[in-house]
């Protein structure tokens, strides 16, 4: 047994999962605890993760196992190799931050990095929906959109990393933004996304002299208003649906996969847009390609960025068993 630390470091929260593994590529997580990410102090951030786990590690004293490995899962772009954090556009002013040798000094283990798309891609495919699959694509769609892909059994990361980067091909010449470009996948398609997108087609709405019932202008409050038929966030939501499909109908003509896995807000509003995101995917997709594919919510739910994480420490230690 290995007793592997997973560190998730995202653009809205931060987690800290203990997790107990096998080497035939088994885990059981022990424990989770999260916080906020304060994304303007990146050094505050690690020494609150450190202090975190160290607690937890504490705790769990009594159990007489040490910690074996810790994996990093964080949004790109990245240098794995060097164990950089490169400026990612939903963690501003991360600019080289050496994550990976700042817990090897606290910890004194072995630590990896990975991007957090391709981590939940292991995750998915290893435990969750994307199970049994040889070809698989996962998308994360929360605070930014990025893809991870899993391709003859593999991660396919790319010559530096930068595989799977598809929340910044530019869906149409105008549109909401995401990491400064217009009319983006992600500017479309993320909690950020959703919300500049809602505020847009709002002003429009109001000229028309029209009413509604959202009451937050974020990916949530608009939610919950489609769910109670306000038709302005129907609207919103069919148009980030249709984006989503336009999207995915691209990338399964590029990889032929078995199935897509999409996590965060796709898990929570699956019957807000799917059958938005399928129709769009019926009109541009080849049919062979379709024919082959399922489109899927994370198997790991709200968990799949836990299980991410760790299965990044696994696979620094070898046991991810593949
Ligand atoms: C980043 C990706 C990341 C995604 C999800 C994007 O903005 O460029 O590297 O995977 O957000 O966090
Ligand atoms: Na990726």
């Amino acid at each position: 047994m290995k007793m592997i630390a997973g560190i998730d470091i995202g653009g809205t929260k931060c987690a800290v999962s203990l997790g107990c593994a096998d080497e035939t590529g088994t885990i059981t997580v022990l424990e989770r605890r999260a916080f906020p990410t304060m994304a303007e102090q990146p050094y505050m951030v690690l020494k609150d993760l450190a202090g975190m786990l160290k607690e937890m590690l504490l705790e769990k004293s009594d159990s007489a196992i040490s910690l074996d490995a810790i994996g990093i899962s964080c949004g790109g772009p990245l240098d794995t190799k060097k164990g950089l954090v490169l400026s990612p556009p939903n963690l501003p002013g991360w600019d080289e931050i050496p994550v990976v040798s700042y817990f090897e000094e606290v910890f004194g283990i072995p630590v990896k990095l990975q991007n957090d798309a391709n981590a939940c891609a292991l995750a998915e495919w290893r435990w969750g929906a994307g199970k049994g699959c040889e070809h698989m694509i996962f998308l994360t769609f929360g605070t930014g959109m990025g893809a991870g892909l899993i391709l003859n059994g593999r991660l396919y990361s790319g010559a530096n990393d930068m595989a799977g980067e598809v929340g910044h091909i530019r869906m149409e010449s105008k549109g909401p933004s995401g990491y400064g470009k217009e009319g983006s996948f992600e500017g479309f398609c993320s909690g950020g996304g959703i919300a500049r997108l809602g505020v847009r087609m709002h002003e429009m709405w109001i000229t028309q002299g029209k009413q509604t019932s959202i009451q937050t202008f974020d990916a949530k409050g608009i939610a919950e208003a489609a769910e109670n038929m306000d038709e302005l966030a129907l609207c919103i939501y069919s148009k980030v649906g249709t984006y989503l499909g336009r999207g995915i109908a691209v990338l399964i003509d590029i990889l032929n996969p078995e199935c897509v896995v999409i996590g965060s807000i796709y898990s929570r509003q699956e019957a807000l847009l799917r059958d938005y995101v399928l129709k769009e995917i019926k009109k541009e997709a080849l049919e062979l390609n379709q024919s082959v594919c399922r489109i899927v919510p994370a198997g790991l739910g709200e968990s799949v960025g836990d299980f991410a994480a760790l299965a990044v420490g696994m696979d620094g230690l070898n046991i991810f068993g593949y």
